[in-house]
């Protein structure tokens, strides 16, 4: 996993418990890696996942709760970073549509050896779309969270149903997601 991943959960576990305990959490995480994670580096799938069981342990929550509140933290710094591949869309589903071709062209360019996930599409009708996640990596918990973020940036609220899932033996995480009216600005 690239290393902006791991800065990405560093500052979410720094906003809600403090640096002092990130510390403790990579002290006691048993990481591989002994080195800082930088943005460009790739590290062990199995360092993030450890880092992130430590992290649960000292937050209390489960594992698939942490990795949604994780996925909703990353949306604004993704999108003040990347501002390219948000700001060109005014609704969530124009934008979640290209999620798939964005990760496996520019992603894949920018950050050297990325093994980004795969996503497919079905627009059933037009407050509709379903959304098929593929990867080794299985973190549908962190899609879910992503897909909260993305609903908040936009305005737009996204109920979404998980119909099948890789944790539980499917051949890949789908979600029907269904688009609210956008809602009104103060
Ligand atoms: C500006 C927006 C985004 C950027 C720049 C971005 C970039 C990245 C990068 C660099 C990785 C690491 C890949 C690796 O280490 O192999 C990644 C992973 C991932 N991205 Fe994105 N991403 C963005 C938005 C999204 C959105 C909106 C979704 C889904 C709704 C998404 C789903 C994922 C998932 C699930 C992973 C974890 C790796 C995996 O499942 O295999 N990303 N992304």
């Amino acid at each position: 996993m690239k290393g902006i991943i791991f800065n990405l959960f560093e500052d979410f576990v720094v906003e809600k418990l403090g640096a002092e305990a990130y510390e403790e959490i990579l002290a006691s995480a048993g990481l591989q890696t002994t080195e800082p994670f930088v943005g460009p580096g790739s590290y062990p799938d199995e360092d993030l996942f450890a880092l992130v069981a430590s992290a649960v342990k000292r937050m209390g929550v489960p594992t698939a709760e942490a990795l949604r509140a994780f996925g909703r933290f990353c949306i604004p710094p993704l999108a003040r970073r990347f501002p390219r591949f948000m700001t060109p869309h005014a609704h969530p589903k124009d934008f979640l549509l290209t999620v798939d071709a964005f990760h496996s062209t520019e992603v894949n360019k920018l950050f050297d050896g990325a093994r980004c996930p795969r996503f497919h599409y079905e627009t059933p009708t037009p407050d509709r779309l379903v959304m098929r996640y593929e990867s080794e990596r299985r973190m549908c918990a962190l899609v879910e969270g992503l897909l909260d973020g993305v609903a908040t940036y936009y305005g737009v609220p996204i109920e979404h149903a998980q119909t099948s899932c890789m944790l539980h033996g499917d051949p890949a995480c789908v979600f029907d997601l269904t688009f609210a009216a956008r809602e009104a600005t103060p």
